[in-house]
């Protein structure tokens, strides 16, 4: 299965969502893929992965379809392991912004559900992490997946933009990927002692959106976890927030089923 996480509204949760959703993944043997697709490289970064100067990146899988990088890569040429075991990276770079004009104006946005496709037989799961814009990036990505979920951060100008997002991703569905799956929202950094969570939460419900059971708490072992670069289920495997990542990996895959 190929799920992408996606929110054109920055800092909502997406690498925190999609880099635990892979460890989740990982940890329970499946192998995984995790491809980073946003030029800020914070997934990347978050797997632990260190990159040595020929370490080949997403940024040079694109740059391969345009003929900057002149070379005949195969897809797994760009994937890398992390220091966990059946976590695989495809790394950001930040020249993915450099690239993007080339790609766009060529049309190439049906690449990388190719290299994808070639992937999808090696990998159990694999997730993408998006950049917080609606791009040439976060399109490639929609139309290479099967489903894709949205994490929403409890906040009211988040609550305001998901209608347009949707609007958005669903023209593409009809346009590029039918087979597209939106999976639900995933509450993300919420409190339940506070009112507003609570209240935003229950519109997107009566606007008759997909909101997944399994929330997500605002908790600075997020942030820990991000600055010891390892993912929840590794670094506190035993935290209430890990069980809450574990919930919402099982909720995912009991609907990709
Ligand atoms: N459940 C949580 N509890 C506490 N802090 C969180 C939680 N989830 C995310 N954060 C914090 O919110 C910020 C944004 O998270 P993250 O980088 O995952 O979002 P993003 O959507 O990928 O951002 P961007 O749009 O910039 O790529 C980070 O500082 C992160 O530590
Ligand atoms: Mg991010």
């Amino acid at each position: 299965m190929i799920t992408v996480v996606f929110n054109q509204k920055g800092g909502v949760g997406k690498s925190t969502v999609s880099t635990n959703l892979a460890a989740q993944s990982a940890k329970l043997g499946h192998k995984t893929l995790l491809v980073d697709l946003d030029a800020q490289g914070n997934s990347t970064y978050y797997t632990g992965f260190d990159a040595n100067e020929e370490s080949l990146t997403v940024a040079d899988m694109f740059k391969q379809v345009v003929g900057i990088f002149r070379t005949a890569k195969k897809p797994k040429e760009f994937v890398h392991p992390t220091p966990f075991e059946n976590l695989f990276v495809m790394p950001s770079s930040p020249a993915l912004a450099d690239v993007e004009r080339e790609l766009e104006s060529r049309y190439k946005i049906f690449k990388l559900r190719d290299a994808l496709k070639e992937l999808k037989g090696e990998f159990d799961n694999i997730y993408i992490d998006t950049p917080p814009n609606f791009n040439f990036y976060s399109k490639a990505a929609l139309i290479a997946a099967d489903g894709f979920c949205v994490p929403f951060d409890c906040d009211d100008f988040s609550a305001q933009a998901i209608e347009h997002l949707l609007n958005n991703a669903t023209e593409l569905k009809e346009d590029h990927n039918p087979e597209l799956c939106l999976l639900g929202v995933v509450v993300n950094q919420f409190n339940g002692q506070a009112k507003l969570p609570t209240e935003l939460v229950q519109s997107l419900k009566q606007q008759g959106l997909p909101v997944l059971e399994s929330y997500i708490s605002a908790t600075v072992k997020v942030k820990e976890s991000h600055s010891k670069r390892m993912p929840l289920p590794f670094y506190l495997p035993k935290h209430k927030v890990t069980g809450q990542i574990e919930a919402l990996f099982e909720e995912l895959s009991a609907l990709q089923t």
